[in-house]
């Protein structure tokens, strides 16, 4: 049976900051943000938002209901309680079925990717059944810091089911699993700790040793992909584990895999760093701005700090246009706007506590917290 993506959609916050205003008022050169890390734009999350109204704008636009959906998994680094889980709150808000699972997951950037594994065992055993994962994160390092560059929010919701129209998975992949200190962030703490370049180190090292794995797993070659998606919470972090490949393969080869990670990180550029939305954000953006085949074979690298990294192979539907929704998702990305780094500021030293409430007339979306009362917080959905 064919299982995999059947429906994808995107969500990212109505307000942004320029990266070259960042540089600025940061005193750094421009070109250092703009190439050396390979951002423009960084999605700046508003007050009622969180893991959990993400989610639910990202999965709004894809479900609908005649989809018979037993699961949904939220990957998620950015949770909003140490108990109850991101899925859970958006059973009201999505009006999902009561006879379904529902769950969080967490393993850094990687969760979304081990949403998906799960979500295609659990079609193969139910194939009349559909599993919805969404990735949704707010990536959060702090003001000033090295790592506030590669910060950013939003969501990616995929519905797995059988006969998938967007992508199927090809059950090829290896993965591993190692303890690393290259990227945490206590309970205690809304920002993350990050050693940038040992994570950076490490992550070349998992796309290095996982490559040659599935090499020798599958007797493929690169010869057999010319797209190559990697996990990028910054743009220019993929190109460092593509660019190990450069001096074993042909210049042609190595060009081609270039232009199409280029097109898969367009979208990244404009939003930052979704932690792990990362990978699927290219995935969407190479399909609406590459030059996807039909019946593509490409490779997927998942990576999440701490660390597991997965390598796996999928192949692209021939009609994966129609369920895609790409002027919908390009206007996700459009209508928005500049706010000034000082407003950004203000908006990252927010923090929604015990009492507070929402006004209905401050919100720009359809999802959002109305309320956090007696610590709970309670969502509401607005009907503009
Ligand atoms: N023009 C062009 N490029 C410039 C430049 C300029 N004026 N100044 C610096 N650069 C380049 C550097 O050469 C470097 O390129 P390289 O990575 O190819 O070597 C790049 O810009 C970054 O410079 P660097 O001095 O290494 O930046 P930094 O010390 O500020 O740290 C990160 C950058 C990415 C390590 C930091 O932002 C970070 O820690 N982010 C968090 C990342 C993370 O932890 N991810 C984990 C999840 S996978």
């Amino acid at each position: 049976m064919d299982i995999g993506i059947d429906k994808i959609g995107f969500y990212t916050p109505k307000k942004y900051i320029d990266i070259v205003e960042l540089a600025k008022a940061r005193k750094v050169d421009p070109d250092k943000f703009t190439i050396g890390i390979g951002q423009s734009k960084q999605a700046v999350p508003l007050e009622y938002q969180d893991s959990v109204t993400m989610a639910a704008e990202a999965a709004d636009q894809i479900i609908s209901k005649d989809d018979n959906i037993g699961l949904v998994i939220v990957g998620t680094e950015s949770s909003v309680d140490e108990s109850k889980a991101v899925a859970t709150f958006l059973v009201d808000l999505l009006d999902l079925p009561e006879n379904i699972r529902s769950f969080e997951i967490k393993e850094a950037c990687y969760g979304a990717t081990a949403g998906l594994k799960m979500a295609e065992g659990f079609v193969a055993l139910n194939p009349d059944k559909k599993a919805l994962v969404i990735a949704s994160d707010i990536a959060r390092y702090g003001i000033n810091t090295p790592g506030e560059v590669t910060q950013g929010a939003g969501a990616v919701a995929m519905l797995v089911s059988q006969d998938p129209k967007i992508l199927k998975f090809d059950h090829e992949e290896v993965y591993m699993t190692k303890n690393v200190g290259d990227f945490w962030r206590p309970t205690f703490s809304k920002t993350a700790f990050a050693r940038g370049k040992f994570s950076n180190q490490i992550y070349v090292e998992f796309f290095s040793e996982l490559w040659k794995k599935y090499q020798n797993d599958f007797n493929q070659s690169v010869d057999d992909f010319d797209t190559m998606l990697f996990h990028v919470p910054y743009t220019k972090m993929g190109m460092k584990a593509l660019k190990t490949l450069k001096d074993q393969i042909d210049p042609d080869k190595f060009d081609s895999l270039s232009k199409n990670y280029q097109s898969s990180v367009q979208m990244g550029r404009e939003v930052g760093n979704l932690y792990t939305g990362s990978l699927y954000l290219a995935l969407i953006s190479y399909l609406i701005n590459g030059d996807p085949k039909d019946n593509e074979k490409i490779l997927l690298f998942s990576y999440g700090s701490g660390a597991v990294g997965e390598l796996y192979s999928a192949t692209i539907q021939p009609e994966f246009k129609n369920n895609l929704d790409s002027e919908k998702i390009k206007k996700v990305l459009k209508n928005r706007e500049k706010i000034s780094i000082s407003e950004y500021e203000n908006i990252f030293n927010e923090s929604p506590a015990n009492g507070y409430i929402t006004r209905d007339t401050d919100v720009l979306d359809k999802f959002y917290l109305r309320e956090i009362k007696e610590s709970e917080r309670l969502y509401k959905k607005m009907d503009h």
